[in-house]
Order: C-alpha cells, then sequence, then structure tokens
C-alpha cells in the first residue's frame, strides 16, 4: 500500500495535489461558487447569517484559525475560532444567527462532537461539518455538511486532511461572501483560477523536499524550536510547531511574530533555531525586522520566504525559496515544508512517524 514512500505520513504528505483536486472537483470546469456545494439546505441556512462560529481540534482548529483571516477579510463577516473543548465547558452568549462550524479530520472527536450538540442546545441550529468521514458521527449532527476528499489518513499527524479542510474553507469564504454581495464576478473569476491551479502549485512545493531533508538533518539535534508568523500565516506557524512536536519530540512553540519581543525573545539563543515563514505579503517588511531581533541575539533562522522576497542568505539565515507567492491561499501552500520538515526531522531521530509515542488518530475520549 505504501508504493514508493516509507511511511504514511509521507504518502499522505505527497497525496496533497490529488486530495485537493478531488476535493475541489465542485469547481472544475466551467463550475462557479455556490452555496449549493454544502447541502441542499444551504441557501436557507446561510440566509441571514451575521457571524460565524468555528469550533475543532489540534490541527483542525488551526485550519479555522486561517479560516477567520480569510472570512473576515473577503466576506466581511465576523469570525470566532474556539478550541471544542474549550468552548463546550463555558458560559457563552448564544446568537442563533451565527452559523457553526464544526471542522474535524475523523467526524468523531468527542469534544468536537461535544462542542456540537452543545451549541445546538443553546439554540443554535445553523451548523455545518466539514469533515473527511461522510458517514461519522459529526456529520450526522449538522445541517450542512462538505465532505472533503482527501482520502483514508492513517498517519496520526495530520496532514492532506489539514490542507483539504482548507480548500473547503476557500469554497466556503467565497460562497458567504458571494451571498453577502462581497464578490463581484471578476473576483470570482481570479479567486476559482487560483483554486483550480492550487495542485500544480502545492507539487511545485513538494519539490523541495530534498532541501528540506538536508535542514532537517541540522535540525533533529535541537532540543526546542520557535516557530513565527503572521496574519494569515501565524495559524500555519501553530501548525509547524505541533507538527514538529508529534512526530519528532522536539519542543516547539508558535508566536505571533510581533508578540516575539514580549517574552519569546528571551529564550533566543544560539541552540534556538527560529523557523520563520516568510511569505511575499503585505507583513513582510515587519516580519523582516522580526528576524533581524532573533539574529541579533545569535539565533539561526530558518526561513521559508517566497520567490523574490529579497531576504539575503548570510551566516545563521538559512532561506528556502517557495516558487512563487499565492496571494489568499498561500497557507496551504506554506505548510507544506513544514509537514516535510517534521517528517524528515522524526526520521533522524528515529521515531515512529506514523503512529508517535502516546497518540491516538482518533480522539474518542475526553
Ligand atoms: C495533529 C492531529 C490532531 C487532530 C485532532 C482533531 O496532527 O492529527 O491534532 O487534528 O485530534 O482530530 P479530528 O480532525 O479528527 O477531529
Amino acid at each position: 500500500e505504501l508504493g514508493l514512500f516509507k511511511h504514511y505520513m509521507q504518502k499522505e504528505i505527497f497525496e496533497q495535489p490529488q486530495a485537493l483536486a478531488n476535493t475541489l472537483e465542485l469547481i472544475s470546469g466551467g463550475a462557479g461558487i455556490s452555496p449549493l456545494h454544502f447541502g441542499a439546505r444551504a441557501p436557507e441556512v446561510f440566509d441571514g447569517v451575521r457571524r460565524v462560529l468555528i469550533l475543532a481540534c489540534g490541527t483542525s482548529y488551526h485550519a479555522g484559525l486561517v479560516a477567520r483571516y480569510w472570512i473576515e477579510s473577503i466576506a466581511k463577516i465576523p469570525v470566532t475560532v474556539e478550541i471544542a473543548s474549550e468552548y463546550r465547558y463555558r458560559d457563552s452568549v448564544p446568537d442563533a444567527d451565527s452559523l457553526v462550524v464544526v471542522i474535524s479530520q475523523s467526524g468523531e472527536t468527542a469534544d468536537t462532537l461535544a462542542a456540537l450538540k452543545h451549541a445546538k442546545a443553546l439554540g443554535m441550529d445553523r451548523t455545518l461539518a466539514i469533515c473527511n468521514v461522510p458517514e461519522s458521527a459529526i456529520v450526522r449532527e449538522t445541517a450542512l455538511r462538505f465532505i472533503t476528499r482527501a482520502g483514508p489518513e492513517i498517519g496520526v499527524a495530520s496532514t492532506k486532511a489539514f490542507t483539504t479542510q482548507l480548500a473547503a474553507f476557500a469554497l466556503l469564504t467565497l460562497a458567504l461572501a458571494k451571498l453577502n454581495g462581497r464578490l463581484n464576478d471578476a473576483d470570482e473569476e481570479r479567486h476559482l483560477t487560483a483554486l483550480r491551479h492550487l495542485p500544480v502549485a502545492v507539487q511545485k512545493v513538494l519539490e523541495l523536499e530534498p532541501e528540506i531533508e538536508r535542514w532537517a538533518q541540522r535540525f533533529a539535534s535541537k532540543e526546542h524550536a520557535l516557530f513565527l508568523g503572521r496574519g494569515r500565516h501565524w495559524p500555519i506557524a501553530m501548525e509547524g510547531a505541533l507538527k514538529l512536536k508529534e512526530v519528532s519530540y522536539i519542543h516547539a512553540e508558535a508566536y505571533a511574530a510581533g508578540e516575539l519581543k514580549h517574552g519569546p525573545l528571551a529564550l533566543v539563543d544560539k541552540n534556538m533555531p527560529v523557523i520563520a515563514i516568510a511569505p511575499a505579503d503585505e507583513l513582510l517588511e515587519k516580519l523582516k525586522s522580526n528576524l533581524q531581533e532573533v539574529r541579533a541575539r545569535g539565533g539561526e533562522l530558518y526561513v521559508f520566504a517566497d520567490a523574490g522576497s529579497e531576504i539575503p542568505e548570510s551566516e545563521g539565515v538559512h532561506i528556502l525559496h517557495m516558487p512563487e507567492h499565492y496571494g489568499m491561499l498561500s497557507p496551504v501552500l506554506h505548510v507544506i515544508p513544514l509537514q516535510l520538515l517534521s517528517y524528515h526531522a522524526a526520521l533522524v531521530k528515529g521515531t515512529d512517524v506514523d503512529k508517535p509515542r502516546n497518540l491516538a488518530k482518533s480522539v474518542t475520549v475526553e
């Protein structure tokens, strides 16, 4: 079943172009954005939605965090993203005009299911599941559903499920923007073109594997790592840190780069590698000054930059150039090298990559 691959994690990372193409089949050919991508009742459920509440755990929660940037910026609808196990136990203020979105690869995560039931018990009936398993418990509980078509994910560390969840959220963002009168035909066409080319763009990033493998060799001896990102790439930094922790057992933390000088900078010295997600977007200049702060303290930098970002390679500053800047969908491309880095660091360390210690693929206990 593994074919040419050594582990499921590696296989699943490399399946991402196909998984994305399958998930985005709805917009192949000339098809445009439609609420019906989310079920027959979507026009009625989406009508009058004034807020979005996203509930999930782990990697799925990180997909929700990226979606918040997209939905607020493009559809102009306020979004709250919450960890399911927090939401279900706290007193919150219900809002019947909220669309509740639960995200889960397995559809069986106990806390996510319970958070959904909690929201429904509070009177929130506009519910949507983004899920990779069509017959799962979560999908049976929601008014609407979007099934990602990643195929079975066997490696405990979620990879292709995450990027297909992002694809689903991109479609949701555009569908809500359209209903909200925030998407003109030209913009819709531009977004659709970018989405349709996404599998090819991901394929090009996967070709960076040999270079990332060399980075992983240097990395594997470290005990800690700091991941920095800004804006819609901050959740990607969080996802990179989670992947590294779970498969290589290297302690990793993610910070919004602007928070660096509010505490974590104290940790930076020559033993603390810093991984920076540095897309060529409007926040790049701000990020560059954060990187200088790290360098000035002797921290070694590993920068994932887009082609044309003009961050010079120098002593202690390693740059990996991504093939292109990919606008709104850039987080989908930037997570790929982080998945590969974790995978290869784990190989060097000799951990059980597909079944990391203490973890289960589907967390059906609370
Ligand atoms: C991390 C990972 C977990 C899951 C989390 C939620 O690689 O796989 O953090 O993302 O347990 O699982 P699902 O998406 O099945 O609800």
